[in-house]
């Protein structure tokens, strides 16, 4: 497949950032160790990676905006275009040392998302999607799976933790979707949930309380792949208000279907 230039400056900016990434997991193994614990040391990965994401893309687009989890927002001069940047998504993995993260970019265009690039450095997976253009994991085209009885569905889910969310909903949602699933899981980091769903690994994924960086990317690469996606009560735009709930169009329909009957 041939990239674009825009997918090229993308994918450039996502594996030269992903290399300090990589060298930085491959030393958590050894602070796994020590009692000081190796929080510091990923929070400094997680800038590294991103002032790499953010001045590789600065330098081909010099006037569009950012949208950062650790820099904030950044105005650019040319107010249609914006970045939405993930520089590791699945920061408890990383820190646990599970090979299972992600660096996430996004990028919008008068408000709505034309193009995503999500890459697991673990596992040398990279997924891209532009909007017209289909969904690519490692130059493959990548579509939803095709199952539509959730009784067959793995159905993936963001889970609250201390300080975080409302666990009481996550606990009706996921004992009302428990009940008509053929297996549940939890993964740990958003942006790859999405594009597994996007490449028919996942059949459907909710979770709510996310941020833009999370989900921009993912939202696109979904829908290249033939699948749906709303937010999780089943609104239109997941980005704005950070839940989502995806799928093939039968199982997202079911699944938000549950979801309300869970909220009551
Ligand atoms: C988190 C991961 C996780 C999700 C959290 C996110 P981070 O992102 O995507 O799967 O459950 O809500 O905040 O903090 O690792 O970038
Ligand atoms: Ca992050
Ligand atoms: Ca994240």
């Amino acid at each position: 497949m041939i990239r674009s230039p825009l997918m090229t400056v993308m994918t450039d900016a996502v594996m030269k950032a992903s290399r300090s990434l990589k060298r930085d997991f491959g030393e958590i193994e050894n602070l796994q160790v020590s009692r000081k614990g190796p929080g510091d040391f990923v929070s400094a990965a997680d800038r590294k990676a991103e002032k790499i994401l953010r001045e590789s893309l600065e330098k081909a687009r010099p006037d569009y905006g950012f949208v950062m989890e650790e820099g904030g927002v950044v105005e650019g001069r040319d107010p249609s275009h914006r970045w939405h940047i993930d520089p590791l998504d699945g920061t408890t993995n990383f820190l646990h040392g599970l090979p299972h993260f992600a660096l996430s970019v996004g990028l919008e265009r008068d408000g709505q998302i034309v193009a995503g690039v999500i890459y697991d450095p673990a596992k040398d997976e990279l997924f891209i999607a532009e909007k017209g253009k289909g969904a690519y994991l490692n130059n493959r085209r990548i579509r939803v799976a095709a199952r539509n009885d959730l009784a067959d569905a793995v159905i993936a889910c963001g889970l609250p933790h201390i300080g975080k969310g409302d666990h009481g909903l996550f606990l009706r949602e996921s004992s009302v979707v428990m009940g008509y699933a053929g297996g549940m899981r939890r993964w740990g980091a958003a942006a790859l949930d999405l594009a597994y769903v996007a490449c028919g690994r996942l059949d459907a994924y909710w979770e709510r309380g996310l941020n833009s960086w999370d989900v921009a990317a993912g939202i696109l690469m979904i829908r290249e792949a033939g699948g749906f996606i709303s937010d999780a009560d089943g609104g239109s735009n997941p980005m704005a208000t950070g839940s989502v709930a995806c799928g093939n169009e039968v199982l997202h329909r079911e699944l938000v279907k549950l979801l309300k009957k869970a909220k009551g």
